[in-house]
């Protein structure tokens, strides 16, 4: 009997979403597995990373990386197996992260590729802390935020993929740790597990309230996740000479409307503050730097992780919206197939 040819399922984007995005934006389709050409690799898809900002790429508007075009596989980062190289760089079976994309199989170049080290984590985790999300905090904190011991810094989406590093490595640097997470399991999480000095419940606190309390001397950093009104208590709490690190606006990234910008922005000034925007590709010819320092954390029980898994490639839409629901826990990842 014939063996059957193996098939790449694939989600590939159908409509630029209005609002939050739905299953018809985007259409689900099989197709061949496109054998490797000279100096390629084919990836067995095992793990596709879900991350906000999917939703900036599904945006036709300028970013700091071309939109998806309508009609092509939804870019997503993912880690994968190669089943077939024409590279001397990589052989069958070993494990790789790269972008992917939504699908079984992914054809790409070898020089988009990177070896996964073995042994030191699970590997969902080389799409979470050991992965950009764990380089976004890294460098997020260190470099733009600067952090000086005995600070206070605050992190909003303070439970999810950046900001639990966020605020683990803060309080590596000798700085308090104040975090604001959806719902009283994050927070015992953060307090109990990851040793944060504080959590905020942005469900059932009064945000600006609670900050108050847990900054009496106000906020050296505020590392920020969500934008919205969270950056504006922050900003009105600001310490002199803070810094306000624009790592993402999570809850603007469906508005159908103008972004709405932060208010209190005087605080800049008065304070003498610094806010700036901070984009991972920016670093990514160091990501060796840092993952190297928080696998060696990770190796001394100084950074936990914690990742979210949600089965099987055909639940992407609905797994996806989990970011924006608050529903995730822990890095965001839907697995394929079995290692
Ligand atoms: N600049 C860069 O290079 C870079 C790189 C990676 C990520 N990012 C950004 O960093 C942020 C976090 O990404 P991540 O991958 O770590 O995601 P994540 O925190 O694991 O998941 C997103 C979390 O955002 C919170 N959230 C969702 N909607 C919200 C809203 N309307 N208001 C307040 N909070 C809301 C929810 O947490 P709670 O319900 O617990 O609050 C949700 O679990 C995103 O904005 C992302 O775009 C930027």
């Amino acid at each position: 009997m014939p063996t059957r040819e193996p098939q790449n399922r694939q989600f590939r984007l159908a409509a630029r979403p209005q609002g939050l995005p739905r299953r018809s934006d985007w259409s689900f389709i099989t197709a061949p597995v496109q054998p490797p050409g000279a100096g390629e690799v084919l990836v067995r898809v095992l793990y596709i990373s879900l991350d906000p900002a999917m939703r900036g790429w599904m945006h036709e508007g300028k970013s700091y990386i071309p939109p998806v075009q309508i009609g092509a596989v939804m870019r997503a980062l993912g880690l994968g197996r190669v089943v077939r190289s024409q590279s001397p760089d990589f052989r069958e079976g070993d494990i790789v992260t790269g972008a992917f994309g939504v699908q079984d199989y992914a054809t790409l170049p070898a020089r988009e590729v990177h070896a996964v080290p073995p042994g030191i984590a699970p590997l969902p985790a080389f799409l979470g802390v050991l992965g950009m999300p764990g380089i976004t905090a890294y460098f997020g904190l260190l470099e733009i935020g600067r952090p000086v011991k005995g600070e206070t810094v605050v992190v909003s989406g303070a439970a999810g993929a950046v900001g639990a590093v966020v605020g683990q490595i803060a309080r590596i640097a000798g700085c308090r740790a104040v975090g604001i997470a959806g719902g009283p399991e994050k927070c015992r999480y953060l307090t109990e597990e990851l040793g944060f000095d504080a959590a905020i419940d942005r469900h059932a606190e009064d945000v600006r309230a609670a900050l108050e309390r847990h900054c009496p001397d106000g906020i050296n950093i505020y590392f920020d996740n969500v934008g919205g009104p969270i950056l504006d208590d922050c900003l009105a709490l600001l310490a002199l000479h803070a810094r306000v690190v624009l790592c993402g606006a999570i809850s603007q990234y469906n508005s159908t409307g103008p972004i709405k910008g932060p208010s209190n922005y005087i605080s800049l000034l008065i304070n003498r503050a610094r806010m700036e925007g901070m984009v991972v590709f920016d670093y990514m010819h160091r990501a060796p730097e840092a993952l190297r320092a928080i696998g060696q954390w990770i190796v001394e029980g100084r950074i936990k992780h914690r990742e979210d898994i949600v089965e099987g490639v055909e639940n992407f839409p609905e797994a996806f919206l989990r970011l924006f629901s608050g529903e995730n826990f822990g890095k965001l990842v839907l697995r394929v197939t079995a290692e």
